[in-house]
């Protein structure tokens, strides 16, 4: 998993994707499942702080002496940021921060005795930039937010950094719902899902009748999905549900028109040498798939035979293509005649990322 850097400013955003800046919905879901209570990302925060341009002036030459400072460092260590990329972040750190993201330009002017409005103190941001240059604490944790397809979600410590290579899922689910009426007003399942990315993502290209159920094991998970949930206001389609994989759906056993997942799969000894910002700070629980990588992968591919309804679809991420394999065998060989039109799809990047297909009528 490679930690992609982006963050939350209108001017970054690829004019392909209009960034969503709907006010927070002030309803919450009655049945919550969690009672913690996300943090605001940076850029939804009032700008209830004020500096002078001069102090922010020497906050923002001192933060880019320390990204200077990281040369190719952290590259070389384990293929982290560099500062060039570190630099770019700290424009958009300051976008975020900022009430007037414009004045940015003015940040070099004489006009010192100028006020500016911020969303955070000027000493927050000198806590927050130290540990992003000090700590490798992950760039959207520092904001509170990723963009993903044309969403900003929120995120923060204890939630995986939704990637962009999972964005294709949506796509994958769009064209089998496109393709019937069934699937896109049926019920969908999001197991494992994180900031709630792909059950949104999905609710969004779902018919007024379709459901999804989003399930997750970590009380903060649930939060924060919860949180996305209701800023895009689909707290009427999308459920969110606390339990292990399938438990939560005991309900809807065999009801079911697609499960999509992205699982943890790297394997238990690969943590410890990925990139810092993933391997020293995103939640394990989101991360480990056990000895091979492949324990929730092979969990999910027998539970959803009896989950789904005949026909029924189902996409799974994985790490690669020997992940991709080892899945796709073990439904041929362990399972036959159960699934059909299994495939393996590439990824944006040519990796075999996904496995996808249908589960036969259980007659069969
Ligand atoms: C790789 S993350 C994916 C998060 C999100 N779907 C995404 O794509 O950004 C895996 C998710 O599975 C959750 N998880 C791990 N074990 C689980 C279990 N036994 N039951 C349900 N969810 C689990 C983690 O908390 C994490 O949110």
């Amino acid at each position: 998993m490679k930690l992609i850097s982006s963050a939350c400013s209108v001017v970054r955003i690829p004019s392909l994707y209009a960034s969503l800046y709907r006010p927070i919905c002030s309803a919450s879901l009655s049945s919550s499942p969690s009672s913690l209570k996300p943090t605001t990302p940076l850029f939804l925060r009032p700008p209830r702080f004020s500096t002078s341009i001069s102090d922010l002036h020497k906050w923002h030459h001192w933060a880019k002496n320390l990204a200077s400072s990281v040369g190719a460092s952290f590259v070389q260590l384990d293929n982290g940021p560099d500062s060039t990329s570190l630099r770019r972040e700290l424009r958009w750190l300051l976008e975020d921060s900022l009430e007037d993201p414009s004045l940015i330009y003015q940040l070099g002017s004489q006009n010192y005795a100028m006020d500016v409005r911020l969303k955070a103190p000027l000493d927050e941001l000198y806590v927050l930039w130290r540990q992003r240059i000090e700590e490798r604490r992950p760039f959207q944790y520092i904001v509170g937010c990723e963009h993903w397809r044309d969403l900003v979600l929120s995120v923060q410590e204890g939630v995986l950094i939704p990637r962009p290579e999972t964005e294709l899922i949506v796509d994958l689910v769009k064209d089998v719902a496109l393709a019937s009426g069934e699937s896109k007003e049926g019920l969908w399942a999001d197991l494992g899902t994180g900031s709630g990315a792909i059950a949104i993502g999905i609710g969004r290209i779902l018919g007024s009748k379709g459901k999804v159920i989003a399930t997750d094991l970590s009380p903060v998970a649930l939060a924060v999905a919860t949180y996305n949930v209701l800023r895009y206001g689909l707290q009427d389609m999308i459920e969110v549900r606390k339990g292990s994989w399938f438990e939560p759906l005991k309900d809807v056993e065999g009801k079911l028109a697609g499960v999509v997942s992205n699982p943890p799969y790297i394997p238990s000894d690969d943590i410890s040498g990925l990139q810092a910002e993933v391997g020293q700070h995103e939640p394990r629980l989101a991360l480990d798939g056990g000895v091979s990588g492949m324990d929730d992968l092979l969990h999910l591919c027998n539970g959803v035979l009896s989950m789904l309804k005949p026909g029924g679809f189902f996409v799974f991420e994985t790490n690669g293509e020997k992940q991709c394999k080892v899945l796709v065998d073990y439904m041929e060989n362990n399972n036959p005649g159960k699934f059909f039109n299994v495939n393996i799809v590439s990824d944006f990047a040519g990796i075999q990322r996904f496995v996808t297909g249908f589960i036969n009528n259980k007659s069969s």
